[in-house]
């Protein structure tokens, strides 16, 4: 499978309800541009050579933000850097941008990567315990750039958590505005379930697709569950503050002493359109950050700059 991007851009101590500070101006000015973005997944067969291609056309039209905003979220992007090295806080930073953003329903257009997080009501659904910290470490940052909107913020912390960890860069465009209402809770994933619900929550609710699931659960290369936040304990990988494709190495090495897999990883390999991605990615992975670049900036970007 190829996949080409063609874009026409140039491209704590607060307390643990975090206030709502007042929402910056919408970052966006008067001309929006189109971008466009291709995936091309190419199969080929011998007898006659043939190439079959299927186009699944996605048209971004992302805002068109202003010179100062530009040069924030770049200096933003650099404080960033210095908090998670500072605090060893990115599996944190990438759980808190997957979390605002997977909660994106593409059918109503609500929930999303739009800054609810901050809302002392989102924190406390049950799947968000734990992130209220991270929107504690990451405040004193977003306070050196009121004009960069939360829900921009907190899409750069995931996406600078995978690269200073080692990961792929995942691209990232700016002017998402924060929206005023949480989206009701029970949207992301239950740990405890399998493949149907994998599928319910990221193919019919956040229009993700199969490459996409297994990819962004190689995300489990960073971090660890904590008892009193999940219920789970102990982490997918040895090295946990390393982005790299282990978590599919070890999935398919199977169970070990200190190490964990939740019923939604080991899921994976029970799937016939599933195992061959976890396969492919644990003996590949450029193939994995290659796929991986694709779905979180797909994930990011759920229900923005659509055109
Ligand atoms: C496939 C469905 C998923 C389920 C059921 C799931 C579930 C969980 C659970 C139960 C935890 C432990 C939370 C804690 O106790 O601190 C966790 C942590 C984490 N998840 Fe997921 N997750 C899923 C997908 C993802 C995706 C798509 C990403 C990012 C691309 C991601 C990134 C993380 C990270 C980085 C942590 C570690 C947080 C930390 O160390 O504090 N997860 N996940």
């Amino acid at each position: 499978m190829d996949s080409t991007i063609l874009s026409q851009t140039d491209h704590g101590n607060l307390p643990a309800h975090c206030v709502c500070h007042p929402h910056p101006p919408p970052p966006t000015d008067s001309q929006p541009f189109p971008s466009l973005r291709l995936g091309f997944p190419i199969a080929s067969h011998s007898h006659p050579p043939q190439v079959v291609v299927v186009a699944e056309i996605m048209v971004k039209k992302y805002p068109t933000v202003s010179e100062d905003y530009k040069v924030a979220i770049e200096k933003a992007r650099r404080k960033l850097r210095g908090l998670i090295a500072e605090k060893n806080c990115a599996p944190l930073m990438l759980r808190i941008a997957w979390h605002s953003a997977g909660t994106y329903d593409v059918q109503s257009k609500t929930g999303g990567p739009f800054g609810t997080m901050q809302h002392s009501s989102e924190l406390a659904h049950e799947a968000n315990n734990g992130l209220d910290i991270a929107v504690r470490l990451l405040q004193p940052v977003k306070d050196q750039f009121p004009i960069i909107s939360y829900a921009d913020f907190y899409q750069l912390a995931g996406v600078v958590a995978v690269e200073v960890t080692g990961g792929p860069e995942v691209p990232f465009h700016p002017g998402r505005e924060d929206k005023p209402n949480p989206p009701p809770e029970g949207r992301l994933p239950d740990a405890t379930k399998g493949c149907d619900h994998l599928r319910q929550v990221f193919s019919v609710q956040m229009g993700l697709s199969d490459q996409d699931i297994v990819a962004l659960s190689g995300g489990h290369t960073l971090g660890r569950c904590h008892k009193e936040r999940s219920g789970f304990e102990g982490a997918w990988t040895k090295n946990p503050l390393i982005f790299d494709n282990s978590y599919f190495t070890e999935l398919l090495t199977g169970e070990k002493e200190g190490l964990l897999q939740l019923p939604t990883d080991k899921a994976l390999l029970a799937d016939p359109a599933f195992r061959p991605l976890v396969e492919k990615y644990a003996a590949d992975e450029d193939a994995f950050f290659t796929d991986y670049a694709e779905a979180h900036l797909k994930l990011s970007e759920l229900g923005f700059a659509e055109a």
